[in-house]
């Protein structure tokens, strides 16, 4: 497979850093909520966890974005049919949107607390102030978005599994 047939070196470890620390993410998220507030220690440790992570993400997801817009994506092979190239591009996208949304609505909510967040146990400018209904807002832009992402994501593993069998050299795009 020649280079121009797939993703650059960078491109593919984004890829593979962002999906594991995305899956990472969200599996930590739906455990931390489940914690009891009181003691309280253990919630907010997993909470600090959480955004520290989130955030190293967001800035991965920033390099990333920069760097699609910047190098774009190698054509699909002439074999696939128009329909499949077409519902991977609006798929795609609309997973890029989802790893923007995610961290700014985290980050956004978090600041609109009284609280300020911090970094792997480094606390970072605190720009907010104690808004409920707007820290409100932003916890159902992030619980929604990820149910959708979720979902994206489910039919995303799907048809890389579905190329992986078909051995079409889709999956070898995004493989070392
Ligand atoms: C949280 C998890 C994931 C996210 C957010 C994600 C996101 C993306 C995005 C946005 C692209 C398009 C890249 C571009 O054109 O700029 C892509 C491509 C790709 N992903 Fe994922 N991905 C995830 C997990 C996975 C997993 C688990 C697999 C394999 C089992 C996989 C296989 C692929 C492949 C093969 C491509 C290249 C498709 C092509 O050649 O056009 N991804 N991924
Ligand atoms: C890729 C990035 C992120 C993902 C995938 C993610 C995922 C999740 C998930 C799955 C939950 C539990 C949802 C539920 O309540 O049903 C959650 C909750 C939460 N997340 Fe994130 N998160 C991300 C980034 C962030 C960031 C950057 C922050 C803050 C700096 C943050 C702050 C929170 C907070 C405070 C909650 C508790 C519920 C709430 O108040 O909305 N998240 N997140």
């Amino acid at each position: 497979m020649s280079r121009s047939e797939r993703y650059t070196q960078v491109a593919i470890i984004l890829h593979w850093l962002i999906a594991f620390g995305v899956l990472w993410q969200i599996a930590i998220g739906w455990s931390m909520i489940e914690i009891p507030k009181n003691p309280p220690g253990q919630r907010v440790y997993w909470f600090n966890i959480h955004k520290s992570i989130g955030l190293t993400l967001g800035m991965l997801i920033l390099l990333r974005v920069v760097w699609r817009f910047t190098h774009g994506s190698p054509p699909l092979p002439d074999h696939i049919p128009s329909w499949q190239k077409l519902a991977s591009r609006i798929s795609h996208w609309a997973l890029y949107a989802c790893m923007i949304i995610m961290p700014v609505s985290g980050y956004l909510g978090s600041s609109f607390t009284k609280y300020p967040i911090k970094y792997f146990g480094y606390t970072l400018p605190h720009w907010g102030w104690d808004a409920p209904a707007y820290k409100e807002i932003c916890s159902q832009v992030h619980n929604v978005t990820v149910i959708v992402f979720m979902t994206l994501i489910a039919i995303h593993i799907a048809a890389a599994i579905k190329h992986m069998i078909a051995k079409d050299g889709v999956m070898r795009r995004m493989w070392r």
